[in-house]
């Protein structure tokens, strides 16, 4: 595998007999969900990681043995890792996609777009003043899309990184949302980071870094195959 997979799921994908693959960690926090949705979209991303990562070790998805330490407080719910493989793993709304490479780490980040959400104050805490001032040119009606955009790109590039929301994502720098992908500035990061922006359908915005001098390739693939498969 050189270039990038990313295996999307849809929440009607869900089988309750996937349980069986989830380790002692993973059932834990499966049970401390209140809302069945917020079950399904952690059981989906459990599955694909575990099923996509037993073809590739060849070994049964429940030997698959994961570390998802937090580097905060030890807790497993940190950046997936795993050895002879770099992966990142996003759920919004009725999709769960994960981000399979051999050896340059990447980040995958899935919004589901809410028309709801007050751009204009979250652009306040998480957008650089440049991107703030390019917010404002989208109509009211376009500014959750756009601000999204911005999010999804954000959040891949910290998610590759590991860095998560440690980040204060005002010095993190990207491209507008009506042009192409780029991490344009981050001060005090020198590596290189391709940036693109995935399509998933018009409701979600989804963003993939791949932390890699190189061009790599991305390949979407479905899920769904992959998870009817029993035994
Ligand atoms: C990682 C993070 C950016 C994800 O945000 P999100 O948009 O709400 O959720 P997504 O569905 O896109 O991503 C969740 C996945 O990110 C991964 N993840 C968790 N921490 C991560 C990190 N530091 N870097 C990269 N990926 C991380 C996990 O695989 C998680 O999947 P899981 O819930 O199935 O275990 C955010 O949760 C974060 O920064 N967390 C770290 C800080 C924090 O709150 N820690 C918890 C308290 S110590
Ligand atoms: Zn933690």
């Amino acid at each position: 595998m050189t270039a990038v997979e990313v295996w999307w799921a849809k929440i009607g994908d869900v089988r309750w007999e996937l349980i069986a693959e989830l380790d002692e960690a993973e059932r834990g926090r499966l049970a401390a969900y209140a809302r069945q949705e917020d079950k399904d979209r952690f059981l989906l991303g459990c599955a694909v990681t575990r099923r996509v990562l037993g073809i590739h070790l060849m070994i049964p998805p429940s030997d698959v043995r994961l570390d998802r330490k937090c580097e905060d407080c030890g807790r497993p719910h940190g950046k997936v890792k795993v050895e002879g493989m770099q992966l990142s793993v996003s759920h919004s709304g009725d999709l769960i996609g994960v981000a399979f490479h051999p050896t340059a780490p990447v980040g995958l980040d899935v919004e589901k777009v809410d028309l709801g959400i007050d751009a204009n104050s979250l652009a306040v805490v998480s957008l650089a003043e440049s991107e703030t001032k390019e917010l404002t040119k989208y109509e009211p009606a376009d500014r959750a899309r756009a601000f999204t955009t911005y999010w999804t790109r954000k959040e891949a590039v910290v998610k590759a990184t590991g860095d998560g929301m440690r980040t204060d994502l005002r010095r993190l720098v990207v491209s507008p949302p009506d042009q192409p992908a780029a991490l344009l500035e981050w001060p005090g990061y020198d590596g290189r980071v391709q940036l693109d922006d995935l399509e998933i359908g018009s409701d979600y915005a989804a963003s993939l870094a791949i932390l890699s001098p190189d061009p790599v390739t991305v390949n979407s693939i479905d899920a769904a195959p992959l998870l009817k498969q029993t035994g």
